[in-house]
């Protein structure tokens, strides 16, 4: 049943009408936002706190401090506010709860290393928290480039932002990339590890934020039938692929330093793994969650460098046609990675990633996790495929072997969200014949759809102090160290056939031999 709130929406935010939704109002707090000029803020932040607000989720006693470098007055921003919940949340023109929103809203135009700016927001805040009765609470919101972050975070420190006393509390949060490699991110860990603790730090991965992926755990743990057989005896191996339609539209300055690798594996894909791989965790605590998952990540077993180019497959896409195989004739002509704006004319950047991983643990050793992910794919797809050994054959002689799939588990991440489960039934008929069939559960059949930007559970969370799906310091670091071989590997050996794989194709051939050498191929629908 969809959860879709009238288009009248007001500002009713009392906890009484947070229960009767199912949740607890969050804690009463301001918001400061760093970049709040920036594509994140106006796409993603601001309509997220838009739907929390619709959901009766947000305290009366809440306001936004917009901080960024764009010289635009108070006024302007909060018409600014408005806009973008306009544009992407669907708010109604003139809707209450984005006036009431847009009302709470203010903005220091500043320099993120500028200490005096820093005085303007301390004192911003001090009026804002008395104006709103916020108690003293406030998270930061990191939504800026990452050579920001640390700068940023020391200039909270020096003016005492982030101090803590009983009865109000001061949060971080951290936006991607954290680290451009297992270095840097320990670096960055130790910075903003000197002025705040562990439990004031909100890494966030975007990933958690939506609905499918918190779904693997409600999949697995609650209920009986999937975790028995949830291990090396009865799993084949697991693909997870993460296919991108787009290229990379305005971010080439970003992307062609950090490339695919960077980009995906060491957050998103890794995210996925560990949720898929992990043991039951003691209880659904913030700890006891991320404890798990951070020993599935150390369990990894590292590439050696010996054999990044067997295990590892890098692609970078050339011109092409979108379209189902990039064979489409009246399809659109899509320019090659190497003619993007802000990439280098002759980039060694890789925009396509094919890895096998293996977890040296008692679940799943021995069973590989092969995982893709590629801008300017055919389809935009996030599946996680679990394929179970075959049946013995003895039964079934007379039928052709490729007609004994075997069972297959995908979890539909994005879009279509969902689950199927592939299985083998007889074809009716004289002789026995056995034909693939599959049982579908969709999300929207069950529950609707509800407008989401995956931001408004991060951020709620972060407003009530419950970090399970933000990354400890150790598990960021266990990412970076799965991809550091290759990294390096690549690094020293720079790719000497890009562009391999047209634009609209589904990446090197390269990563279909990774499968297929082991006797495997990935998926197809
Ligand atoms: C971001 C990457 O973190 O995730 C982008 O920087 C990528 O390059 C995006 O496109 C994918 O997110 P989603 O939610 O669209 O799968």
């Amino acid at each position: 049943m969809s959860n879709q709130a009238s288009s009248t929406h007001s500002a009713p935010h009392s906890a009484a009408e947070a229960a009767d939704n199912g949740g607890r109002v969050a804690d009463r707090c301001i918001m400061v936002i760093f970049g709040a000029s920036g594509d994140l803020s106006a796409r993603k932040l601001l309509p997220a706190l838009y739907n929390l607000g619709r959901n009766n989720l947000l305290p009366r006693e809440f306001a936004i401090l917009g901080f960024a470098k764009d010289a635009i007055s108070e006024e302007d921003y909060r018409q600014r506010v408005r806009q973008d919940m306009h544009e992407y949340a669907g708010a109604p023109s003139d809707c209450s709860l984005c006036n009431w929103l847009a009302d709470h809203t203010y903005y220091i135009a500043g320099d993120f290393g500028q200490a005096e700016d820093f005085d303007k927001l301390k004192a911003k805040i001090t009026e804002m928290d008395e104006r709103h009765h916020t108690g003293g609470n406030v998270f930061f919101y990191l939504a800026t480039l990452p050579q920001f972050f640390s700068a940023i975070v020391r200039q909270l420190g020096e003016k005492c932002l982030t101090v803590e006393e009983p009865g109000h509390w001061r949060r971080v949060i951290i936006e991607k990339p954290f680290g451009s490699d297992l270095d840097s991110a320990r670096v960055l860990n130790r910075e903003i590890g000197q002025v705040l603790k562990e439990t004031q730090i909100y890494r966030i991965d975007h990933y958690l934020g939506k609905e499918t992926v918190q779904n693997i755990l409600i999949f697995r743990f609650a209920n009986g039938i999937f975790e028995p057989v949830w291990n090396r005896r009865y799993i084949d191996h697991v693909q997870i692929t993460v296919a991108e339609t787009l290229g990379v539209e305005r971010r080439g300055g970003y992307y062609d330093r950090a490339g695919c690798l960077r980009d995906m594996v060491p957050n998103h894909i890794l995210q996925l793994v560990s949720l898929t791989a992990m043991e039951p965790p003691i209880s659904f605590e913030a700890d006891a969650v991320r404890d798990e998952q951070s020993k599935v990540l150390h369990a990894i077993t590292p590439i050696a460098p010996e054999d990044v180019l067997s295990r590892a497959v890098r692609g970078q896409y050339g011109e092409g046609r979108s379209g189902a195989d990039g064979s489409g004739n009246d399809a659109e002509v899509m320019a090659g990675y190497r003619h993007e704006p802000m990439v280098d004319p002759q980039s060694h950047t890789e925009t396509f990633v094919a890895l096998k991983l293996t977890i040296d643990n008692w679940r799943w050793a021995d069973v590989p996790f092969y995982i893709r992910t590629g801008k300017r794919l055919p389809k935009r797809m996030t599946e996680i495929v679990i394929q179970f050994r075959r049946a013995p054959f003895v039964l079934f002689r007379d039928t052709p072997v490729d007609r004994l799939t075997p069972n297959v588990l995908v979890m539909h991440i994005q879009p279509d969200e969902g689950i199927s489960l592939q299985f083998g039934a007889k074809i009716p008929g004289a002789h026995v014949r056995v034909g693939g069939v599959t049982m579908d559960f969709k999300y929207t059949d069950y529950f609707g759809t509800e407008s989401s930007t995956g931001y408004e559970r991060l951020l709620y969370d972060c407003m009530i102090g419950d970090a399970t799906l933000f990354q400890r310091a150790d598990m960021v670091e266990a990412g970076w160290s799965v991809v550091e071989p290759v990294l390096d590997v690549w690094r020293a050996l720079p790719a000497r056939s890009f562009p391999n794989y047209p634009s609209g194709s589904w990446g090197p051939k390269e990563a279909e031999d990774l499968m297929r050498r082991d006797g495997r191929q990935w998926r197809m629908e």
